[in-house]
């Protein structure tokens, strides 16, 4: 039975699943370790469980000959090295989606909040004010909402926004299937002239750095207003910062900025800070409750798949090969070096032991080569045995 390691606090609802899944060995630690205590802490483990905070090296992979997959739970996964994992036969999870319904509820509520002009409101009113004007404040039914980037997170604020009566319209550079009444823009230029809010869930890299800058902010309709909870070097802050200066903007809401804080205790730096009709959030737009019991649940099952049936589907650096039933009487996980000749040393050593292949699924990325094997007959040790001390072989599992 796979022995499973837990840091940084993972979301109780995934030794629910490991559990119920009939894994008893889980070990879990409240944080991430410094570099000696995790060296010891996952000796022995076949299952690591990580957050952010925890570095994966290649030492550290080669030096657990044991480790069969990692789960980051999480989005990013850049704390583990990927290649080297993919090079040891150890497959990478993560969470893409937990958190999706998480960042889309708040961009909708900023939505509201901003279009009622509630952020300065609030503020004048803490401060002994009290403003009682209709003057600049909007309802939410009947307005435009731009969204640039419609993929998981994008299209789920589309159909939030729908519920609440905003047209929505959209733009991304590649073709997406638009959800309820949503139109597609083909150009940013064209979507910015015509949205009253504009909301960014592109990615971040050189791609999309600066897609919102002067020139862009220039073409978005006087008086709207701009929610980045995306990636921070998507909008060029200066320019925001005049524009609201100047008016043109009527408000904003950012949850990800240029440059973050690295800790609790240190400042965000930005020219936006103080401005009445901004809402600021430290980067928490996937951060609730139950997107952390979601993460916990999506990385475990995903973990518990590939340790019983060798599915990887989703992983994030091996070659993905769906969930399927089981045919015959065993299944051979076996991982090898992409080069010709590998599949017939498989089915060679198989055949040379009196098994039968009844289905087979093979998906190869990069240096490396992955195949399923569903087996009819008795899969002694032994075969396992030759087949991990054959050249080709990268790692071999019975499941
Ligand atoms: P996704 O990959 O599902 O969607 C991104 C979409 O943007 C894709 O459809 C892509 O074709 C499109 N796109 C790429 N470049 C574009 C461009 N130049 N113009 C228009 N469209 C473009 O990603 P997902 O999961 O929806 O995440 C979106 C963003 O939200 C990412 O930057 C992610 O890092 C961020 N995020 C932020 C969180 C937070 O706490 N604030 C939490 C989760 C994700």
């Amino acid at each position: 039975m796979a022995r499973i390691v837990l840091f940084e606090n993972i979301h109780p609802s995934a030794r629910e699943v490991f559990q119920s899944a009939g894994y008893d060995e889980i070990i879990t630690h409240a944080a991430a370790l410094p570099p000696d205590t995790l060296r010891e802490a996952i000796r022995g483990a076949q299952v690591l469980g990580i957050r952010s905070r925890t570095q994966i090296d290649a030492e550290l992979i080669a030096a657990n000959p044991d480790l069969r997959a990692i789960g980051c739970f999480c989005i990013g996964t850049n704390q583990v090295d990927l290649d080297a994992a993919l090079a040891h036969g150890v497959a990478v999870f993560n969470a893409p989606f937990s958190n999706t319904r998480s960042v889309a509820e708040l961009v909708l509520g900023e939505a509201i909040l901003l279009l009622r002009r509630i952020p300065e409101k609030n503020y004048r009113v803490h401060q002994g004010f009290w403003d009682k004007t209709a003057d600049g404040a909007y309802e939410a039914r009947g307005k435009t909402l731009g969204i640039v980037g419609y993929g998981n997170i994008g299209s789920q604020v589309g159909t939030l926004a729908e519920l609440a009566g905003m047209k929505v319209l959209f733009h991304d550079v590649e073709a997406q299937l638009p959800r309820g009444n949503a139109k597609p823009v083909s150009s940013l230029k064209r979507l910015l002239a015509q949205s009253d809010v504009v909301t960014l869930h592109v990615p971040g890299g050189k791609a999309t750095q600066n897609l919102i800058n002067a020139e862009t902010i220039a073409a978005m309709k006087p008086g709207a207003i701009l929610i980045n909870a995306s990636r921070g070097t998507v909008v060029d802050i200066d320019a925001l910062h005049s524009a609201l200066l100047s008016g043109h903007l009527a408000g904003a809401a950012l949850d990800v900025f240029p440059v973050e804080p690295k800790s609790r205790d240190e400042a965000l730096d930005s020219p936006l800070r103080g401005m009445p009709n901004v809402i600021l959030t430290p980067h928490i737009g996937g951060s609730t409750q139950e997107s952390q019991e979601n993460i916990g649940r999506e990385v475990a099952e995903k973990l518990v798949s590939y340790l019983q049936a060798g599915a990887t589907k989703g992983s994030v650096n091996f070659p993905e090969v769906p969930y399927q039933e089981k045919a015959g009487t065993a299944r051979i996980l076996h991982v090898h070096r992409n080069v010709p000749g590998a599949m017939g040393a498989l089915s060679s050593v198989v055949a040379d032991h009196g098994l039968n292949i009844v289905a087979q699924h093979l998906q190869t990325k990069g240096p490396i080569g992955y195949v399923i094997s569903d087996v009819e007959g008795e899969v002694k040790e032994t075969v396992i045995s030759v087949l991990r001390s054959h050249p080709v072989t990268v790692r071999c599992e019975l499941v």
